[in-house]
C-alpha cells in the first residue's frame, strides 16, 4: 500500500524547511538557497495543500518596499497558477542580530517597538494573503542568566504585546487569528513559555484569549522530556489547538527538527490516532493544517530534500492507515473495554449525587475493599499497548 498525499490532507510546509540551506553553528551551508515560487510548485506537485513563511524567508531583513512587493506578487502568482494556499505566516524576530535580546521582551525598548513594527506589517501581509493563523514563536524571547530580566515583567511586555496584535485584527476586521509556539530552549537558554502548559496559563490573562491558541511542535515538548500526544490532548481540552508543528526529535537534546515519525515513532502514532480518531464521534478533532516544520538534514542534497518532504507526508499517512486498522480491530475493541476507559467517561458522583450523599454511602470507603487491588484489579494497559505496537508494525491486519 503506497498512500499518496492529496490536497485533503492538508499537508502544509514551512519555506524555511524545505528551504533551509543547511547551515548549522558549526558549518556553512550545504546547500542552495531555493527559491519561493519553485518551492510552491514542486509541493503542490507533491501534492501539498499549502506553504507557510517568515517574513525573512520571503524578502531579505531591511530590502525595499518594492523588492518585498515583487516577492509577495511572485508568491500570490504561484499560488494562483497551482492552487495552494498560505494558510499561516510568522514573523522572524530571532535572526538579525537586533533581536539578540528577544524581539517584544526586549530589555530595549527601541527594540520592542522596531519588533511591533515589523509584526503589525506581517499581520498586514497574512490578512493580504488570506492566511488565518499567525504563528509567534518567540525564540529569543527569554535569557540565559536568571539576573538578566525579571521574568514577571518580561511576561507583562510579552502580553502588552499579544494584547496590542489582538486588538489590531479586531480594529482591522481581520479574520487572523494567534498561535502561540512553545518552545524551551534554543536559541536562548531559557524561552519565555517554555510548554503548551506555560502558554495554555499565559493566554487566559490576555485580553482577547478567544484570540489566541496554540502551535505545538513535536520536537519542542520532547525536548523537555514531556509527552507530545498528551500535550495535544490538554490544548484539545482547552480550545487552544489553533495550528500544529509536526516533525520527529529523539529525547532530550537540541532541536533536531527530524522528519515526522523519524523520533518517537509511538508517539507519533497515537498523535496521528488522536488528531484522526479522538473527536467525539470517533472522527477526526482537529481539522487545521497538518503542517511539517522540520529540517532536511544537512547531509541531503536537493533530491534529499524533497524525499524528506515526501517522508513526512508518508508517514502521517502510514500512520492515519495503522491507527484506522488499530481502532478497527475487534481485540483492540475488547482490549480497550477491559482497561475500563468506559468507566473513566462517567463521572465520579453519580448525577444529582452530593457529597453527603457520597460521605452516607458506606460502599465507598467504609466497605470498600481497598486490599482487592493488591495481587488483583489489573488495568491490562500493557497488552494493550502491545497490539498498538503491532499494528505500527504492520504485524497484525
Ligand atoms: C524552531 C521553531 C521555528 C518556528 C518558526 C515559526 O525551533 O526553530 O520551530 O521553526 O516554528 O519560526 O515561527
Ligand atoms: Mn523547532
Ligand atoms: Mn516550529
Amino acid at each position: 500500500m503506497s498512500p499518496t498525499p492529496t490536497r485533503e490532507d492538508r499537508f502544509t510546509f514551512g519555506l524555511w524547511t524545505i528551504g533551509w540551506p543547511a547551515n548549522d553553528p558549526f558549518g556553512s551551508a550545504t546547500r542552495a538557497p531555493l527559491d519561493a515560487v519553485e518551492a510552491i510548485h514542486k509541493l503542490s506537485e507533491l501534492g501539498a495543500y499549502g506553504m507557510t513563511f517568515h517574513d525573512d524567508d520571503l524578502f531579505p531583513f531591511g530590502c525595499s518596499e518594492a523588492e518585498r512587493r515583487e516577492a509577495i506578487d511572485a508568491l500570490k502568482k504561484a499560488c494562483e497558477e497551482t492552487g495552494m494556499t498560505i494558510p499561516m505566516i510568522t514573523t522572524n524576530t530571532f535572526s538579525h542580530p537586533v533581536f539578540k535580546d528577544g524581539g517584544v521582551t526586549s530589555n530595549d525598548r527601541a527594540v520592542r517597538r522596531f519588533t511591533l513594527r515589523k509584526i503589525l506589517r506581517n499581520i498586514d501581509l497574512a490578512a493580504e494573503l488570506g492566511a488565518t493563523t499567525f504563528v509567534m514563536w518567540g525564540g529569543r524571547e527569554g535569557a540565559e542568566y536568571d539576573f538578566s530580566k525579571d521574568v514577571r515583567v518580561a511576561l507583562e511586555r510579552y502580553r502588552e504585546a499579544a494584547n496590542i496584535f489582538g486588538q489590531y485584527v479586531i480594529d482591522q476586521g481581520y479574520d487572523i487569528k494567534f498561535a502561540i509556539e512553545p518552545k524551551p530552549n534554543e536559541p536562548r537558554g531559557d524561552i519565555l513559555l517554555p510548554t503548551v502548559g506555560h502558554a495554555l496559563g499565559f493566554i487566559e490573562t490576555l485580553d482577547h484569549p478567544e484570540l489566541v491558541g496554540l502551535n505545538p511542535e513535536v520536537g519542542h515538548e520532547q525536548m523537555a522530556g514531556l509527552n507530545f500526544t498528551a500535550g495535544i490532548a490538554q490544548a484539545l481540552d482547552a480550545g487552544k489547538l489553533f495550528h500544529i508543528d509536526l516533525n520527529g526529535q529523539r529525547g532530550i537534546k537540541y532541536d533536531q527538527d527530524l522528519v515526522f515519525g523519524h523520533g518517537d515513532l509511538i508517539n507519533a502514532f497515537s498523535l496521528v490516532d488522536l488528531l484522526e480518531n479522538g473527536g467525539p464521534d470517533g472522527g477526526e478533532c482537529y481539522s487545521g493544517p497538518r503542517h511539517f516544520d522540520y529540517k532536511p538534514s544537512r547531509t541531503e542534497d536537493i533530491d534529499g530534500v524533497w524525499e524528506s518532504a515526501r517522508a513526512n507526508m508518508r508517514m502521517y499517512l502510514l500512520l492515519k492507515e495503522r491507527a484506522a486498522a488499530f481502532r478497527a480491530d475487534p481485540e483492540v475493541q475488547e482490549a480497550i473495554a477491559a482497561t475500563k476507559q468506559a468507566e473513566l467517561a462517567q463521572s465520579t458522583l453519580a448525577e444529582g449525587e452530593s457529597v453527603a450523599d457520597l460521605k452516607a454511602d458506606s460502599s465507598t470507603f467504609e466497605d470498600f475493599d481497598a486490599e482487592a487491588y493488591f495481587d488483583g484489579n489489573g488495568f491490562g494497559y500493557v497488552r494493550l499497548q502491545q497490539l498498538a505496537v503491532e499494528h505500527l508494525m504492520g504485524a497484525r491486519g
